[in-house]
């Protein structure tokens, strides 16, 4: 069988969650492979709202498996924080849950060093979710992490002895702070995920696979934010390229399948860093507020702009996609006018590749369509669909070369419409 990968196209946010719970019928498991607690995925339905960070959001359909791999990061006190939180509406993850010895543990230190290291950058911060990924990432490939599997083993020794080197740098940083609570919580976090199934989780995929069984990769923040292709040095610390699913799974690239790429109708970003498309006025004011744009983790304002059709091709390229999802359709009800940028001018020069930095002098070129006019958020199928909504559709294929599989015109589980079904 093959492994299908679902991957944000922009900067994270797209509204993977939701899609990921709406395909999971299809697959007998979903699995994480990158990022950590940065992520916030939300998820509706029957009136409930859910926002997993850690936890793979396949997990609200009956008893598929789900798996944490090795590729992810995961602060133990948060993991708690979260699963209580699902079993304490009904969601108990016993037994539906596996997790790999080599994820990498993010430590009370780890969270420390990413507000010490923001602290230092001052006005050029990345403007990180402050949860320690960019210094987890840094001991794992520095080769000083500590690891799942070490819980197991002479683990105290091993966790002083990281702490240690963290404390030296924060020392030599001057760089004031006070884990007492937060080593609490994580030490009890520690103590909980023992009763997990914690294990070389690269064996128990491919070994399901070669059962026949079916596996949907979730991905977590969005292609732009990939630490060797996004917008460096405004990025994430892990690949959340197609490319992460086979390192953070430990799955071939001769088994990748469908690659599900997902985007907005528009685009957002949160932190700082480049957005060549990012409108400063009210039409991107009026997106946030109808889009309710705001961060799921964070809480923080995203910012907003119209759809950026370079970006999106050089994601569809690196990501190898095969199907196209758009998200927010609904948010775009209300526009006379519809913008989509298809070429940047740099230096008076007109290129439609996306170039190695676009921090300054980028300047958006637009092609303008007619807004639909229409509410979508009831629609239930494409036969529905304003014709000026199909024409944005048509375009967008057209300029990204892949079809548009499914459409989501609302944040619940229901209010999406799959265009095809496959042979
Ligand atoms: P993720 O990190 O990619 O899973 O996305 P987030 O959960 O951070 O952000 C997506 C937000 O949009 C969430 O609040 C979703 O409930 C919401 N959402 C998802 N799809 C739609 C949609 O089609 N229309 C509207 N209006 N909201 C949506
Ligand atoms: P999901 O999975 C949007 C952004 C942060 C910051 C940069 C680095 O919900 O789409 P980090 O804490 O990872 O070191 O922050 O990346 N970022 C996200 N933005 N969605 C996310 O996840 C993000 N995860 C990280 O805002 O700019
Ligand atoms: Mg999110």
């Amino acid at each position: 069988m093959k492994v299908d990968v679902l991957l944000g196209l922009q900067w994270g946010d797209e509204g993977k969650g939701k899609v990921v719970d709406v395909l999971t019928p299809d697959y007998d498991v979903v699995a994480r492979f990158q990022g950590g607690p940065n992520a916030g995925h939300t998820l509706e339905f029957e009136g409930q709202k859910y926002v997993l960070r850690s936890i793979p959001s396949g997990i609200f359909q009956g008893d598929k498996v789900n798996i944490i791999g090795n590729g992810v990061v995961l602060d133990p006190a948060l993991f708690k924080a979260e699963a209580e939180e699902l079993a304490k509406s009904g969601h108990s993850l016993k037994d539906r849950l596996i997790i790999s010895k080599k994820a990498h543990l993010i430590m009370p230190t780890h969270r420390v060093l990413d507000a010490a290291y923001e602290a230092a950058k001052g006005d050029s911060k990345v403007g990180t979710t402050g949860k320690g990924i960019g210094p987890t990432y840094t001991d794992k490939v520095s080769r000083n992490g500590l690891r799942v599997g070490d819980l197991l083993h002479n683990f105290d020794q091993k966790y002083a002895a990281a702490k240690a080197r963290h404390e030296q740098i924060l020392h030599d940083m001057h760089f004031e702070y006070d884990i007492t609570e937060t080593e609490k919580a994580w030490f009890e976090g520690i103590e909980y995920l023992k009763q997990f199934q914690l294990v070389d989780s690269e064996h128990v995929i491919n070994q399901m696979l070669d059962n026949g069984k079916s596996v949907l990769c979730e991905g977590a923040q969005g292609t732009m934010l990939d630490v060797d292709f996004g917008s460096y040095p405004f990025v994430t610390s892990s690949n959340t390229v197609c490319a992460g699913a086979c390192t953070g799974l430990g799955v071939s690239p001769r088994r990748i399948g469908d690659v599900y790429g997902i985007f907005k109708a528009y685009c957002t970003r949160v932190g700082s860093g480049p957005f060549p498309t990012e409108l400063f006025d009210e039409v991107g004011d009026k997106i946030r507020d109808l889009g309710h744009e705001y961060g799921a983790v964070t809480g923080r304002k995203r910012r907003c702009g119209w759809i950026d059709l370079v970006a999106l091709k050089y994601a569809v390229m690196i990501d190898g996609v095969t199907k196209l999802i758009m998200m927010k359709s609904d948010v775009l009800d209300d526009f006379d006018t519809i913008k989509a940028c298809v070429a940047y001018k740099v230096n008076g020069e007109e290129i439609d590749h996306f170039p190695f930095d676009i921090s300054e002098g980028v300047e958006p070129v637009y092609v303008e369509l007619p807004g639909w006019k229409t509410p979508m958020s009831k629609m239930k199928g494409e036969d529905e669909f304003p014709e000026e909504f199909n024409n944005y559709l048509s375009f967008l294929e057209e300029e990204l070369g892949v079809p548009v599989k499914i459409v989501s015109v609302g944040p619940d589980r229901e209010q999406t419409i799959v265009r095809y079904v496959d042979d």
